[in-house]
């Protein structure tokens, strides 16, 4: 039989994980197949265990189960101890591998089918939540200028940027200390960026974060990492001059990402981009 995946999270219905992972296998020629389970709400690790005792081989974890997969995974990888979340789970006897993809998958988009260089850029990262910090880490390792954290809520990017002040790298020096800043909105008055990633959920809900209007350097990238529609942010990004990108690519390269982990081998995103762009 075929080795057993799936994507769990509540709702599911309408994950596009299911289709990407199958087009995945077809393409590298791997036999898996990868199911979208709905999780009760207060039974996910049941659910999770249930699938690992039937014989599943792996699983993504999305909204809302993330944090609860981080407890339930015996191992953590350094990402994921960085994000504090788990998006990918590797079974192992006894256990589970907790990874979390959701960075890699970011940079992937920006560096690899956006032809940025993160290098030496100013990054304004929006938002102070589970998507925010999920990205933090592989984005400093691509050694921008600066992070500057925003958020509503002031003190949660405050708090966001200390923890990552804190954070120890590979090579034993702090990662975010020295380029990472953390304040509101208004904190942004006067200074420009590079790059201005929305990680906020003021998209799902059609609303803007309070940018200043001059905040987009020139030749700036505006990323918002909801897809699937265009957003206030990317509106208001366009009229003020910055490229735009939704977060579909990143959504392909998660999964890319996560089909490496399991399988070993490395899908080819473009065509699968290609293919739910004309969806
Ligand atoms: P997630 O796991 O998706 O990040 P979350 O932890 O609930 O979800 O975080 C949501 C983020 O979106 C927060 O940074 C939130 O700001 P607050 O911490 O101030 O609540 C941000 N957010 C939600 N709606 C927003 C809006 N309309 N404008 C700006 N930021 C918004």
């Amino acid at each position: 039989m075929s080795d057993a995946y799936a994507v769990f999270g509540n709702p599911i219905a309408h994950s596009k994980s299911p289709l990407i992972h199958a087009e995945f296998a077809r393409q590298t020629g791997q036999d898996m197949r990868y199911a979208a389970l709905l999780a009760p709400l207060d039974g996910f690790p049941a659910a999770v265990r249930a699938f690992q005792l039937a014989g599943g081989r792996g699983a993504n974890v999305t909204v809302p189960f993330k944090a609860q997969a981080f407890d339930l995974a015996t191992r953590r990888t350094p990402r994921a101890q960085a994000a504090g979340a788990v998006n990918t789970l590797k079974f192992e006897a006894g256990g589970s591998v907790g990874d979390n993809t959701d960075g890699a998958g970011l940079v992937r988009d920006l560096v690899g089918n956006l032809g940025l260089s993160l290098a030496d850029k100013r990054i304004l990262l929006m938002g102070a939540g589970g998507a925010a910090r999920g990205v933090i880490l592989p984005l400093l390792e691509q050694k921008p200028a600066s992070m500057f954290v925003a958020n509503r809520t002031a003190l949660r990017a405050v708090e966001l940027v200390n923890h990552f002040c804190s954070l120890e790298g590979a090579e034993g020096e702090i990662q975010g200390a020295n380029l990472m800043q953390g304040g509101s909105y208004e904190a942004l008055a006067g200074r420009q960026f590079d790059v201005v990633i929305n990680a906020t959920a003021a998209s799902l809900a059609g609303e803007l974060p309070p940018l200043p209007e001059d905040v987009f350097a020139v030749d700036a990238l505006a990323y918002d990492m909801m897809y699937g529609k265009d957003t206030p942010f990317l509106a208001f990004a366009r009229a003020h001059g910055a490229r735009t990108a939704d977060g579909l690519g990143m959504l392909v390269e998660q999964a890319a990402e996560a089909f490496q982990v399991w399988r070993g081998v490395r899908p080819d995103t473009a065509p699968v981009i290609q293919m739910l762009r004309n969806a």
